[in-house]
């Protein structure tokens, strides 16, 4: 993989990368489409990376639908898959790990202890192995993308970060290859994450900034529903995931709540308009 993306950017081709877990869906291959329009050449990787996983975790049960990933990267027009073992990224004698000190230590971090150092030094490995122009990551997995961002800054990687919309079902859903996971009636139960946001997002266009009060519009929904067992719903920094008392700067509503056995996160963007402005954008 080193020599086949070394060899494309010394034909001068522009490089991008998405890496992914695989049993792809919808949300996957939007950001494939964006790295299309981008890049002359697109890389996705496949590899469930064990480090990021607990030990009580759905590794061993994480869906693996290969050959399917495969036909769905060939009609988005991936030109390299990098699809290794866990050998080939973990040799026997592997000993270095990529920490994020304080964002890594929060909310999903203190939710899944070791999570955001699995996934740093796994994405530091790929973007190494590929050196990118552009990496692709989703909104959907705001603080990872965030832990990302921090480490190609920290660390003077040469790849661009791109964050992408998030991708929903019709019912309002964030598509996630865990969704398989639900039954039907944890299914429709699960829409109760999105009307959980878009009940924040009514609350800002009346003009409510404060997070008390945000919060409250979300947990009255998710109280509604009974099969939602929520872990937590904040409003948060959009940078720092500090919790915030009053959204003024860009912040994150974020929720996280199993639905069964299942555990779904979603989020929203709220973002000022201009500097200073009472103004905000919102994005579901
Ligand atoms: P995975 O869960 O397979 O997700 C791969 C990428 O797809 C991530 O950037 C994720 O945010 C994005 N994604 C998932 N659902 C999405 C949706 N509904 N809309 C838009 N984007 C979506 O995240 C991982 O894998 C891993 O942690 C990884 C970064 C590959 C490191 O192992």
């Amino acid at each position: 993989m080193k020599e086949t993306a070394r060899a494309a950017r010394q034909e001068g081709h522009v490089l991008g990368l998405v890496p992914t877990m695989g049993a792809l869906h919808e949300g996957h291959l939007s950001l494939v489409q964006r790295a299309q329009t981008e890049c002359s050449r697109v890389a996705a990787s496949i590899f469930v990376n064990p480090k990021q996983f607990g030990p009580t975790e759905d590794f061993a049960k994480y869906p693996r639908a290969f050959e399917n990933d495969v036909e769905k990267l060939q009609k988005a027009a991936v030109t390299f898959l990098f699809a290794p073992d866990i050998a080939e990224m973990y040799p026997s004698g592997f000993t270095t790990h990529v920490e994020v000190e304080g964002l890594s230590a929060k909310l999903e971090g203190a939710a899944r202890p070791g999570h955001f150092r699995g996934v740093a030094t796994v994405v530091m490995k790929l973007l190494q192995i590929i050196r990118p122009n552009f990496a692709y990551f989703g909104r959907k997995d705001a603080q990872q993308a965030q832990v990302i961002s921090q480490v190609t800054r920290d660390l003077n990687l040469d790849t661009e970060i791109v964050i992408c919309p998030i991708v929903r079902e019709e019912d309002g859903l964030a598509l996630s290859s865990r969704n398989a996971y639900l039954n039907a009636e944890e299914r429709k139960a699960a829409t109760v994450l999105y009307f959980a946001l878009k009940a924040v997002k009514d609350q800002i266009a009346v003009g409510v900034r404060d997070s008390l009060q945000l919060q409250s519009a979300m947990n009255k929904v998710l109280s509604a529903e009974p099969r939602a067992r929520v872990e937590y719903a904040a409003i948060v920094d959009a940078e720092t995931f500090e919790p915030v008392t009053r959204v003024g700067r860009a912040a994150y509503a974020l929720i996280t709540a199993y639905l069964g056995k299942t555990r779904l996160l979603d989020n929203m963007l709220i973002t000022p308009v201009g500097a200073n402005s009472e103004e905000f954008v919102v994005e579901l």
